[in-house]
């Protein structure tokens, strides 16, 4: 099943539609969902058909051509804006639309497809950068998806690992399963083979073994907002990664583009957390799991601190945590460390 583009755009603003690949349905069948109203981008996004924090932002971007043409102005977009609150992305690109549209619908549509170019770019940068850190006959381990499903591009955190599979290095992925909705063993584990990448899927708890039985040389993962001082929000599950790498002396590398990174926000403390429904951990594709007179958690991301982080993969170079203020406070292209 090849797959196609996993956000875009098809039409012109008065009438055109955003087209996703809805992921709840991989890797079972490829179905697209064609969107021309705001609760219908509002729903893609909180149910996950698209997600990803750069992939929400590119189809925020264009769910704003469809607020404004349909008008809901400000509020619209300030409800799509909230779909999801943890990936800044989501909130930087609808800012960046709604500043450079001024209500107009064809100029959101305008700078919505630069957000769209200018995510494509940013993978292949980041897939290069990190493409460097993957060493012949070594194990990488990723959790949740931040390939091309969660992305406009190529990916994020697996970006590096397509690269270097294209120019020959031959290494083993292995990914996390990604309790409870499962985008490692489902997303993952589906992009990674169909490019001929060695891929094996293991739960979130078998982790640490792999790692001790010394088959993981590097661990690389997506982020969903980073503060300044460098702690990064990812999937749930994702601090205990970096825990675990600390353990066994892995090197642990964040990869974002720098819309991932909100300047604004001092550390990863003040970084929002999304909750999600009971009934991800309860009944999990609607069979029950979890007794109903049990309570259930369901805390979508977590913060990895600073410390735990090796370097940060972005489009500018890989980046150490200390070099972040400087380079947020950088105009765009200035080149990493
Ligand atoms: O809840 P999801 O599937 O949107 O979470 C996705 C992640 O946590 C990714 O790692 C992150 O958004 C980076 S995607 C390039």
């Amino acid at each position: 099943m090849s797959l196609p583009p996993t956000v875009t755009w098809q039409g012109g603003a008065a009438k055109g539609d955003l087209v996703i690949i809805d992921q709840t349905r991989l890797p079972r069948e490829l179905i697209e969902l064609r969107l021309n109203n705001l609760d219908s981008v509002i729903d893609a996004i909180k149910r996950l058909a698209v997600r990803g924090a750069p992939a929400i932002g590119v189809a925020g971007a264009y769910g704003c051509v469809i607020a404004l043409r349909s008008g809901l102005g400000d509020k619209g977009l300030t409800r799509l804006a909230e779909a999801r609150p943890t990936a800044v992305n989501l909130k930087w690109a609808v800012d960046r639309v709604r500043a450079a549209a001024k209500g107009d619908p064809a100029r959101a549509l305008k700078e919505a497809k630069l957000i769209h170019e200018s995510d494509i770019e940013t993978c292949a940068a980041i897939g290069r950068h990190g493409a460097k850190l993957i060493k012949n006959g070594s194990g990488v381990l990723t959790h949740c998806n931040a390939g091309a499903l969660a992305t406009a591009g190529m990916g994020t955190a697996l970006a590096p690992m397509f690269t270097a599979h294209k120019a020959g290095r031959k290494f083993s992925v292995f990914a996390d399963e990604t309790r409870p909705l499962a985008q490692g063993a489902r997303l993952t584990s589906f992009e990674l083979a169909q490019s001929g990448i060695d891929v094996t899927v293991i739960t979130d708890s078998m982790a640490a073994v792999v790692m001790r039985e010394g088959r993981v040389q590097l661990a690389i993962v997506g982020a969903d907002r980073i503060a300044r001082n460098g702690d990064t929000a990812n999937k749930i599950g994702t601090y205990g990664v970096a825990t675990l790498c600390k353990a066994h002396d892995i090197p642990f590398y964040v990869a974002a583009p720098k819309s991932t990174f909100d300047a604004k926000l001092k550390s990863g403390k003040e970084i929002p957390i999304e909750q999600r429904d009971e009934n991800e951990i309860r009944r999990p594709g609607g069979v029950q799991l979890v007794p109903d007179k049990a309570k259930v958690y369901n805390p979508a991301f977590d913060v990895t601190p600073a410390r735990l982080i090796a370097g940060f993969i972005t489009e500018d170079g890989i980046l150490q945590a200390d070099d972040l203020a400087d380079w947020l406070s950088a105009p765009p292209g200035r080149a990493g460390v």
